[in-house]
């Protein structure tokens, strides 16, 4: 089963099985009733956040559990959850539509709204964190339905308890976020305040915050109905005070950003990437996108080894240029 559709990436790579569930209850009768119980079982919302480097020897569960609902309202939120399968920008606009606020910001992320707990996803200086209610899972052993709130979602910077010690363990159904009626705009980020300058609007609506957000990712960002990608492919990193004095010190006028409840400096990687000389580069179909040096990019017929080979040689070279570590932040499958 081909699954070059099922990723943002548009590599091609087959799984030995593929099944799509609407309903947790679909995927648990299936359990039951033993069906593929010799294959491991991997599960995939919108694919956006994965590199599959090889042919996938597993049960391919693509997650298209719909719907979106408001679970509570009082005079100041709204509690709004979706199905795990909802697309996330449809989910966003949404919320958007209805003058809610929260989620502009996160407008045009790519994936869906089960996923997006998963690395916490965030952008223009807002992330999922901030107004997540809780969220319900199944798990995989017991087959028993879970909620989790924040706290024991242990959110960090793309970071859960779903990437970490409850990795494999949780199929997340549904998402619910807590919206403010009354709206408070997120404009700090420099971009946006551009795009919202330019326009004239200096109270801007949450439509507004939405459009600009927009606006500035069709600018920068590859549509992966274009050309193939997973939107960053590295984290951007973090590092201790004294370490960021040095690289302060030794890359005059280099970006960088506090790092909430701690003394850490986090520096954006994309400036690391474009300085080392990678911005545009391309190799076959395996690329750095020209305009957003942090995004790998597939022209077309790339294959996943040389996507990720490219990635290991620009780690190398940050490595070497400016002593930083690069993480990576798509799931290599
Ligand atoms: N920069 C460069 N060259 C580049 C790219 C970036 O010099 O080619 C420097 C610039 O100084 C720029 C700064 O990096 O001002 C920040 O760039 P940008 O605003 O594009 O954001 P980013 O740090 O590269 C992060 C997120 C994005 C998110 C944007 C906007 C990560 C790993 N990425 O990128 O998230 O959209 O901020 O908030 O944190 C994603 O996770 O897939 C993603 C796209």
């Amino acid at each position: 089963f081909s699954l070059r559709k099922y990723n943002t990436f548009g590599i091609e790579a087959a799984a030995s099985q593929f099944v799509e569930i609407s309903s947790v209850e679909e995927y648990v009768s299936l359990r039951h009733k033993g069906d593929y119980s010799n294959l491991p079982h991997l599960f995939l919302g919108g694919g956006s956040n994965v590199l599959l480097t090889k042919n996938q020897d597993a049960l391919v569960v693509k997650i298209s559990i719909p719907g979106i609902s408001i679970v509570q309202e009082d005079a100041d939120f709204v509690w709004v959850k979706g199905g795990a399968g909802v697309v996330w920008d449809e989910f966003v606009q949404f919320t958007v539509d209805r003058a809610w606020s929260g989620l502009e910001n996160l407008s045009l992320i790519p994936g869906t709204v089960g996923a997006a707990p998963m690395q916490n996803i965030g952008a223009y200086g807002v992330e999922i964190k901030d107004t997540f209610e809780s969220l319900e899972a199944l798990n995989l052993k017991t087959l028993e339905i879970e909620v989790f709130d924040a706290k024991a979602c242990a959110f960090g910077y793309r970071e859960s308890f779903f990437k970490r010690a409850g990795k494999g363990q949780y199929l997340i159904s549904s998402v619910t976020f807590k919206l403010a009626k009354k709206p408070s705009v997120k404009t700090s980020y420099g971009a946006i305040q551009e795009v919202l300058a330019a326009k004239g609007i200096s109270q801007p609506s949450i439509r507004e915050v939405a459009d600009a957000v927009i606006e500035i990712r069709q600018s920068k960002l590859p549509d992966p109905k274009q050309i193939g990608n997973s939107g960053s492919f590295f984290k951007n990193p973090t590092v201790s005070a004294s370490e960021a004095a040095r690289l302060i010190s030794e890359n005059s006028g280099i970006p960088h950003y506090p790092v909430e409840g701690s003394s850490d400096v986090k520096f954006p990687a994309g400036w690391f990437i474009e300085k080392a000389g990678w911005k545009g580069f391309r190799r076959g179909d395996a690329g750095v996108h020209a305009k957003q040096a942090l995004v790998l990019v597939n022209y077309g017929e790339a294959k996943g080894e040389e996507i990720l080979a490219l990635s290991e040689e620009i780690k190398k070279s940050i490595l070497d240029t400016f002593g930083v570590v690069l993480e990576t932040e798509v799931n290599i499958l």
